[in-house]
């Protein structure tokens, strides 16, 4: 708001949560730019009824939360916050292996409920995350911000992505594999493609059932990715070890989703960018973008080139 502060007029949606959308839809219809999160569902009928738009700038990287095909037709630009969010996020899928993996939540309920007996060898027994076999599904920025950390862990990183990355491949010892060969050879299964038609339901029945007995599903990336009712199956049933989620189906999670039942399965209200340089870098980059796009320029982190016109 200090950068958007004198160089546009701005009302802001001080409400926790989405912008209602009739409110939305009649502020839209005067905006130049609007400066949305990834709550808020930016659709070709909410574009068709703001003439004047000429940017919508996404407060996240994902910009599954807007029709960029309908934006571009109408020239109205979108941009996202890439780069400042990689670590955070990668961060977070980071945790998830190693909560999944050493039954953290789950040792942490047993203590405060009074379990904690003795130390015990066999107590709360987990499996190891060091020498593992890593698979990444998606080596963009945070996959391989993933990549790294994993290296760390001396895991083996096996990784599927549309064009091959050599450098990732030679400085981490990656191997590029399809993806029927990484579900059945990865002790921890972590996606980091972006949601599209693409990739809807690409962990489903078929998939969970090829992995690994013991194996972990770690998912920050967007939940409609996994077919959820599957992966209820699976962790309910063992088909696998069980799953580290920061997303969902519909969020936030209704309480009655069965996946909130099971203790293998370890969640997070969406939190992958959630650190205060992240979400300063995010702000910045957002009001940034839409700046640019608003005094004619090309803004830096633009999702739909076609759609800029010099
Ligand atoms: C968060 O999920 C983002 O896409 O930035
Ligand atoms: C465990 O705390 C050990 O000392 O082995």
């Amino acid at each position: 708001m200090r950068l958007l502060a004198g160089r546009v007029e701005y009302e802001v949606w001080e409400k926790i949560g989405p912008v209602n959308r009739d409110i939305l839809l009649q502020k839209g219809a005067d905006a130049d730019g609007l400066l949305v999160t990834l709550s808020d569902r930016i659709d070709d009928e909410l574009l068709s009824l703001c003439p004047n738009l000429k940017v919508v700038g996404n407060y996240a990287v994902g910009y599954d939360n807007i029709d960029v095909e309908a934006a571009t037709r109408r020239g109205v630009l979108v941009t996202n916050t890439p780069d400042v969010l990689t670590n955070a996020t990668a961060d977070i899928a980071f945790l998830l292996i190693l909560a999944s993996a050493r039954r953290m939540v789950e040792a942490n309920e047993f203590l405060r409920s009074g379990d904690w007996v003795t130390w015990h060898p066999n107590l709360l027994l987990g499996a190891d995350v060091s020498e593992a076999v890593l698979g990444i599904v998606g080596m963009g920025k945070i996959g391989q911000a993933v990549a790294r950390r994993a290296k760390g862990f001396d895991m083996e990183i096996l990784y599927v992505n549309r064009s091959p990355k050599p450098e990732i491949e030679r400085i981490l010892g990656a191997k590029r594999v399809s993806l029927e060969e990484l579900l059945v050879k990865s002790d921890f299964v972590s996606l980091h493609c972006p949601l599209s038609d693409e990739t809807r339901g690409l962990i489903g029945v078929k998939e969970l059932r090829s992995m690994k007995k013991a194996a972990f599903l770690i998912n920050t990336s967007r939940g409609p990715v996994v077919d959820q009712k599957a992966l209820f199956k699976a962790c309910s049933e063992g088909w696998i070890g069980g799953a580290g989620l920061d997303v969902f189906d519909n969020e936030p999670v209704p309480l009655d989703e069965p996946l909130l039942t099971l203790k293998n399965v370890t969640t997070l209200p969406h939190l992958g960018s959630a650190t205060i340089k992240a979400r300063e870098g995010m702000a910045r980059k957002a009001a940034e973008n839409v700046l640019a796009a608003l005094e004619g320029s090309r803004p830096e982190n633009l999702v739909n080139p076609e759609a800029f016109k010099k």
